[in-house]
């Protein structure tokens, strides 16, 4: 069964590719995903912050009244806080290329254009083959209108296609006010790929010690959808390649996103909950599910379910919200 897929320009023998997270971090994990099948690997982020605070602290180190940003340094994260530092972190990009021969992305997470992109420089020159450009951001400031937070973020990824000589593909989270407005513009400024989407941590309160709880829940699949009808909106209608994250468990996500649209699927919680190997069961499923259903190859269902070629395509606007609250009825009849 063909389930070759064209992602980020490289031809990929199949569109699983584990996502950005701590599966890369182990040489020997990499190499059981790459035997699993998986297409690509997708490295953990490097954060500006990081970046930002190495910076501080190296001037810091070299001016003799020594570190005097004590106030603005606080609220950095430490640096132990991270798993690998910036250094590190171009080091494991050479390993990883050592070791696998699938292609290795690197990524870089941050929301402002500046000197710490000059790291997607160095992760390519330490050989990645593709760059995510994960540009998570919460609009927290009341004084800040969405156009400028907008405008913002397609500076720095102008900036880092105007860097990087491999592809670029950027990460996004859905809470835009005019979601396929901004991506259309992001488009524009010529990603290689666009990643759908950012899975967003949400407090919450321990009531007791009156702390905010930091706690990362894996995902499941009922956070595909969410993803399934940006892809179908966005399917046909830009340049760059299409990526789902968030939700992909099984054979049957996967087939799901490649029908609204997606060129690439990436895993993370289903790998980090079964195991590297797991990639190999949904790949056998998914061969399984297009023999039984008669299809000759993944490309000739992408973006079938798509807005554009879907029967219903009201199932993806407003009609949809209607008739599904008008059609509720209770389970037991009651
Ligand atoms: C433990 C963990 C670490 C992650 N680290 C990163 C990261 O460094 N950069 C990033 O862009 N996404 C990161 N993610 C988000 C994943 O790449 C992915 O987008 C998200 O988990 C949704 O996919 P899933 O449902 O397959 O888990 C992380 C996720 C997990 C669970």
């Amino acid at each position: 069964m063909d389930l070759s897929t064209t992602y980020l320009g490289f031809e990929l023998p199949n569109p699983l590719i584990p996502g950005a997270g701590p599966l890369a971090d182990d040489l020997d994990t990499v190499r059981r995903l790459e035997d699993a099948g998986a297409a690509a690997i997708v490295m953990r982020s490097l954060f500006e912050e990081q970046i930002a605070f190495e910076e501080t602290a190296t001037f810091a180190l070299t001016e003799a009244h020594g570190y005097s940003h004590g106030e603005a340094g606080s609220y950095f994260p430490s640096p132990d806080a991270f798993a690998l530092g910036p250094n590190d972190y171009l080091e494991h990009v050479r390993r990883i290329k050592e070791t696998v021969g699938v292609p290795v992305i690197g990524s870089l997470s941050g929301v402002t254009p500046g000197g710490w992109l000059r790291y997607a420089r160095l992760i390519e020159d330490a050989g990645a083959d593709a760059l995510e450009l994960n540009v998570y951001a919460l609009a927290t400031d009341a004084t800040e209108d969405a156009r400028t937070l907008e405008d913002r973020t397609i500076e720095m990824v102008r900036e880092v296609r105007n860097t990087v000589r491999i592809p670029l593909a950027v990460k996004l989270s859905p809470f835009y006010t005019s979601f396929a407005n901004f991506a259309h513009r992001l488009d524009q400024t010529g990603p290689a790929g666009l990643v759908l989407f950012n899975r967003f941590w949400q407090p919450g309160i321990d009531v007791e010690e009156l702390e905010v709880r930091r706690e990362l829940h894996l995902s499941d699949s009922s956070e595909l959808p969410l993803r399934l009808r940006w892809l179908a909106i966005l399917s046909g209608t830009e340049q760059a390649t299409l990526a789902a994250t968030g939700g992909v468990h099984t054979a049957l996500d996967v087939i799901q996103a490649v029908m609204a649209g997606a060129h690439a699927v990436q895993m993370v919680s289903a790998l980090l909950r079964h195991g590297p190997d797991y990639l190999a069961v949904v790949r056998r499923e998914i061969v399984q599910w297009l023999e039984e259903h008669e299809y000759g190859s993944l490309r000739e269902m992408r973006g079938n379910m798509s807005l554009r070629s879907c029967p219903d395509p009201q199932a993806y606007e407003r009609a949809n919200y209607m008739l599904m609250l008008q059609s509720w009825k209770p389970a037991n009849g009651a």
